[in-house]
């Protein structure tokens, strides 16, 4: 990949609500980036695999599924839509958006993930976008595989238990009733699982920055963000 268009990328990774999306989106919004939550891309193979009553574990079956799907990612004005979402994801030209955040998901997904052909398939249009340069990746490979020659990599965290009343509560404004100790226990189940597996396991680069978000505010982190050298770097943005 051209080194001059990846001058311009900032990958982001982080375990399970860290706030790494959030943070994503803010920094790409103050900096003119495009904006790629790649979580969204392996929940909507998850959920187009629950969708079609396929088994979690026939390997090849989810594979192939997702060497066909037409997964579609759109900024979340295209479609006038002002219910909170970040971004739009159509499958099969589906708005999908709030399905990919269900329990069942959330259940299955890092199984899902764990497959090496769901992950080269999915990696190939993420590096697809991020050849387009200026752009926000969020993910928890994408310092390490996706974009290992990003200039800037920040691997975001937060305790587990600040990351489960996060998740908890944002889960409650959207009526989906849940108990911090459900969310809890699915984020550590989660994190133990992407951090394990065989295949571009969950780990900060060995150039990442890593930044705590447990007891700070979205607007300071942006701001301890923005301070960073490679910002300095970049002078006009
Ligand atoms: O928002 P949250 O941190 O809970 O999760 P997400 O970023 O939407 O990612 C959902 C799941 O997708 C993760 O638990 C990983 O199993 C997987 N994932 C991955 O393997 N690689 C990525 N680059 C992004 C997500």
């Amino acid at each position: 990949m051209s080194s001059q268009l990846l001058s311009k990328a900032v990958a982001i990774d982080g375990p399970a609500a860290s706030g790494k999306t959030t943070i994503g989106f803010m920094l790409a919004n103050r900096i003119n980036y495009l904006f790629l939550d790649t979580g969204c891309m392996y929940r909507a193979v998850t959920l187009a695999v629950l969708q079609q009553g396929m088994q979690i574990d026939d390997e090849e079956s989810v594979v192939k599924l997702t060497q066909k799907l037409e997964l579609g990612i759109e900024p979340a004005g295209i479609l006038g839509r002002d219910d909170g979402r970040l971004y739009t994801v159509l499958i099969g030209g589906q708005d999908v958006t709030w399905e990919l955040r269900s329990n069942d998901v959330d259940v299955n997904v890092s199984q899902i993930s764990s497959y090496a052909g769901v992950r080269s398939n999915l990696v190939s249009r993420q590096r697809a976008i991020g050849v387009r340069g200026q752009v926000v990746m969020v993910g928890r490979d994408i310092g390490t595989v996706v974009l290992p020659d990003a200039p800037l990599k920040l691997y975001i965290v937060a305790s587990a238990e600040e990351r489960a009343r996060r998740r908890w509560l944002e889960r409650e404004d959207r009526n989906d009733n849940t108990t911090y100790e459900q969310n809890l226990a699915d984020i550590i189940r989660r994190d133990q699982f992407d951090g394990n597996r065989a295949h571009s396991p969950m780990r900060p680069a060995d150039d990442a920055i890593i930044i705590d978000t447990t007891e700070k505010k979205l607007d300071a982190i942006i701001e301890e963000i923005l301070a960073l050298d490679y910002f300095e770097q970049q002078g006009s943005l």
